[in-house]
């Protein structure tokens, strides 16, 4: 006599614990990766009559029967049962009130530990190809924006002071590369996720004939995994995807930063568009820029995930634990994470206005181009730590006069070298300073509009 409903009640002398039951269900979150479920019970049946475990019959009942669940599920008919723990036992015990006793098979060979790695590798697969188009939307924006303001002048910083002037396109364009690589890391991390756990079944194999090279092709693995010990227990795949989504997110939070500086009456390089701004219930004159301060807030919600996820994976004796059941929730909060700030940010950039006076303003000051002012002395045969000497000399003077180095006549600057000659002028102005910078990675606009050229290959898919 059965003492509970669960289908591994049969050891059981006494019922479980009403609030333990509620404790570790999982369906609650799990009840996401039906689809993954789904895909996997299907391939195990098809495999399982390939090796004659199951009848051709038995398995087109079981394959029919899921795929009227999966419908079930999608068109909300589906009643979750939180008595069934997870969203494994709940489709199975569907399957076994639809179809009877061919349902009662399908878990031959298997166990809910390989099961479930698998759907999470399935689900992990999905959000990488989810992510990967994700971010190259938001790059093919940025390439857009960048070859518009290939010509237009800023002030690049380092330890956020004026240091040269460079040009908007450019900087926008280093977005670009760690996006680029944001793209690849995730890539990378697919091979590894990309593997089959099925046929692991609980931690040893099984005793039946199984093929496990056919489920991975019926469900596009590269390969099963080598090991079932490791193949039901490790969570490094999932772990390395968030690390992936958390450099990613840390790339998002420094672009949201800058963003926030730059639409500040300070800066005022760029006006956000009103869409993605709110205003103040109390200063009338705010308009604040939410939509990057999310973003950048949200990054910290993506550590934390990853953390949370290394500490469960922390000290995890082999094989498969109930510690694992808790890697759901940060990985699905993950993903929906980076893909709403992805989706944010491509929707905001194109939006965005730019205020080139403003920023050619800023680059005016601060003696941008006082580094031009040494190579141009270098050129002329000074050794670079006289010239260093002598345009800080310079610099000082424009500090005390109120005059930027480009504001100063030849006569003015010769008196801190007679090595400065009339065509001084040319090499201390914004442009004359970009145009120097004419190899590649450099910020001159003809290397924008040609690096543009190159991204738009790249995300052409002609190289990463
Ligand atoms: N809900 C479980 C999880 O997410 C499924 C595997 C349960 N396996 C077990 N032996 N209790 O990890």
């Amino acid at each position: 006599m059965k003492k509970t409903d669960k289908p591994w009640s049969g050891r059981f002398a006494a019922p479980v614990d009403e609030f333990v039951k509620a404790f570790s269900a999982s369906v609650g979150f799990d009840r996401r990766l039906y689809r993954q479920d789904i895909a996997g019970s299907i391939a195990h049946a098809r495999m399982l009559a390939q090796v004659g475990v199951l009848t051709g019959a038995e398995r087109d009942a079981i394959v029919t029967g899921l795929e009227a669940i999966q419908a079930e599920i999608e068109a909300g008919t589906f009643v979750w049962d939180t008595a069934l723990e997870d969203v494994h036992m709940n489709i199975e015990a569907r399957l076994i009130a639809r179809i009877g006793e061919a349902g009662k098979k399908l878990h031959t060979g298997r166990s809910r530990n390989d099961q479930v790695a698998t759907d999470l590798r399935l689900f992990l697969r999905d959000a990488v190809d989810q992510l990967d188009a994700a971010i190259a939307r938001l790059q093919a924006v940025i390439v857009d924006l960048a070859e518009r303001e290939a010509d237009s002048v800023m002030p690049g910083f380092t330890h956020l002071q004026a240091a040269q002037p460079v040009t908007f396109g450019h900087h926008l364009l280093a977005w670009f590369e760690m996006l680029a690589r944001d793209r690849a890391r995730l890539v990378d991390a697919r091979a590894r996720i990309n593997v089959l756990p099925l046929g692991a079944a609980a931690l040893a194999g099984t005793s039946f004939p199984i093929d496990r090279a056919y489920t991975a092709q019926l469900l596009g693995f590269a390969a099963p995994a080598e090991n079932s010990l490791d193949a039901v227990s490790d969570r490094d795949f999932a772990i390395e995807f968030t690390a992936a989504c958390a450099l990613l997110a840390m790339h998002l939070s420094r672009f949201s930063e800058e963003l926030i500086l730059w639409s500040s009456s300070q800066f005022g390089f760029v006006e956000l568009p009103d869409a993605f701004c709110t205003g103040s219930s109390i200063m009338p004159q705010k308009k604040n820029p939410d939509v990057p301060e999310l973003v950048r807030g949200k990054a910290g919600r993506v550590y934390g995930h990853l953390i949370a996820l290394l500490t469960v994976m922390k000290a995890q004796p082999l094989a498969y634990n109930k510690d694992n059941q808790e890697d759901k929730e940060p990985l699905f909060d993950t993903l929906d994470t980076v893909l709403a700030c992805l989706q944010a940010y491509a929707g905001m950039l194109p939006g965005i206005e730019v205020r080139r006076e403003a920023m050619r303003h800023a680059a005016s000051q601060g003696f941008c181009t006082a580094t031009d002012l040494a190579d141009y002395l270098v050129r002329k045969g000074v050794a670079f730590r006289d010239a260093h000497e002598i345009v800080a000399q310079a610099v000082r003077h424009g500090v005390e006069t109120g005059k930027d180095l480009s504001a100063m006549s030849v006569e003015e600057l010769r008196a801190f070298s007679g090595a400065i000659g009339p065509d001084v002028t040319a090499v201390l102005t914004l442009e004359g300073s970009l145009a120097a910078r004419a190899h590649l990675g450099g910020t001159a606009p003809s290397q924008v509009r040609a690096a543009v050229a190159r991204a738009r290959q790249r995300l052409a898919g002609h190289g990463l």
